[in-house]
């Protein structure tokens, strides 16, 4: 067992954030893997105090450490700031965001088998920020895909295929239509897909992959795409198995790694001790995956899952009435156990 304790990056975040990372953080400490914490402000709390709600020491902090568990940031809509979650995603080069999508026995929906990663390209895309004013009432966003990018992310994805076990990787775009762009991202996939003879490959236009994903939600395996349709085919397959309470995500660099719930701020039920902790703490797993504590994260999963399938403790996303604490305590409570016994 490991003496030396990971150094870990914590930023609890905005809205329902420092809620359900206090769980997270109980979480990983009942697995008994040493973790030291090196907690820093971002979002909304860092710009009151510093004037920036990204302040140079957080992304230094991470640097050094190289691994970060982030609860969500708000990001204002229209005007005001950058979103702090895609410049981060950018200044470390976290160029793969992989985002597992797993029904639990337990969790209401109307699917019995939901087990596939979604793989999002997280740099380029119309997530450049690249948008200007042509003249008065009429404006460009540039929509960026680079064959480095892409050949890259598609690498990532055949290898975390082989590493994970998996079968299938279905590419998804719109080169129908976006020749150029998507049509350059499927080529850089196509010379990757030969590569690995072990696994299977598909393309399929996105409207098309929406569609089959309500219907047919088992045939997906591992789907690499593009960052905005990465971003809301994520959130749409999170509502396929009980929502975004259930949807943890990793944003990797070769550097640096990220860990987050895919989900945002939840600024309606913040401060309220509601929200589902799940997202979070299973991000908290992907996190602990990669510092290469497979049997500690496997165990903060199979806890979750006996928690889900006893059926107890439920937040009120579940339609429960249990809060985001006992929901944590439910989830310490199976880890301890599983420890004694
Ligand atoms: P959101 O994901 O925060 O909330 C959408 C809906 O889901 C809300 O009704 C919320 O109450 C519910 N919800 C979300 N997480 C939940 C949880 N753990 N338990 C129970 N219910 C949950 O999305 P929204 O409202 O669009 O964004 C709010 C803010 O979060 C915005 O400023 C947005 O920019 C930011 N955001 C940040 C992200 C990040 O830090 N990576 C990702 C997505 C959004
Ligand atoms: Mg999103």
């Amino acid at each position: 067992m490991k003496t030396q304790p990971y150094r870990i990056t914590l930023i609890p975040g905005d809205g329902i954030g420092p809620e359900i990372i206090r769980v997270a953080v109980q979480v990983v400490e009942a697995t008994g893997v040493p973790v030291q914490w090196e907690e820093v402000e971002a979002g909304e709390a860092a710009l009151g105090r510093y004037g920036d709600p990204l302040p140079e020491r957080v992304i230094d902090a991470i640097r050094r450490t190289g691994v970060a568990l982030k609860g969500p940031l708000t990001t204002p809509v229209g005007t005001g700031y950058r979103s702090v979650n895609v410049r981060i995603r950018k200044l470390l080069d976290l160029y793969a965001n992989v985002r597992p999508v797993v029904k639990f026995e337990g969790v209401k929906t109307p699917f019995d088998r939901v087990d596939m990663v979604i793989i999002r390209e997280n740099t380029e895309d119309l997530y450049s920020g690249l948008e200007h004013v042509v003249v008065p009432g009429v404006v460009e966003s540039l929509k960026v895909i680079t064959e480095k990018a892409s050949l890259r992310i598609a690498r990532f994805a055949f290898d975390l295929a082989r590493k994970w076990g998996r079968k299938k990787v279905t590419a998804v775009h719109k080169a129908n239509i976006m020749k150029l762009s998507d049509g350059l991202f499927l080529e850089a996939i196509r010379k990757v897909e030969v590569d690995y003879p072990d696994v299977e490959y598909e393309e399929l236009i996105v409207d098309n992959a929406a569609m089959q994903m309500v219907i047919r939600p088992e045939r997906f395996d591992v789907v690499l795409t593009e960052n905005l349709y990465g971003d809301i085919l994520s959130d749409l397959a999170a509502g396929l198995v009980g929502g975004l309470g259930f949807a943890p995500s990793a944003n990797i660099g070769d550097d640096a790694a990220v860990f987050e719930a895919v989900h945002g701020s939840a600024p309606d039920i913040a401060g309220k001790n509601i929200a589902n902790p799940i997202a979070m703490v299973l991000s908290a797993a992907l996190m602990l995956d990669h510092l290469g504590e497979m049997e500690a994260a496997r165990r903060i999963r199979d806890a979750v899952a006996a928690v889900l399938k006893e059926g107890k403790v439920r937040t009120p996303d579940m339609g429960g009435t249990a809060t985001t604490t006992e929901m944590g305590e439910a989830i310490v409570a199976h880890l301890q156990n599983a420890r004694a016994a």
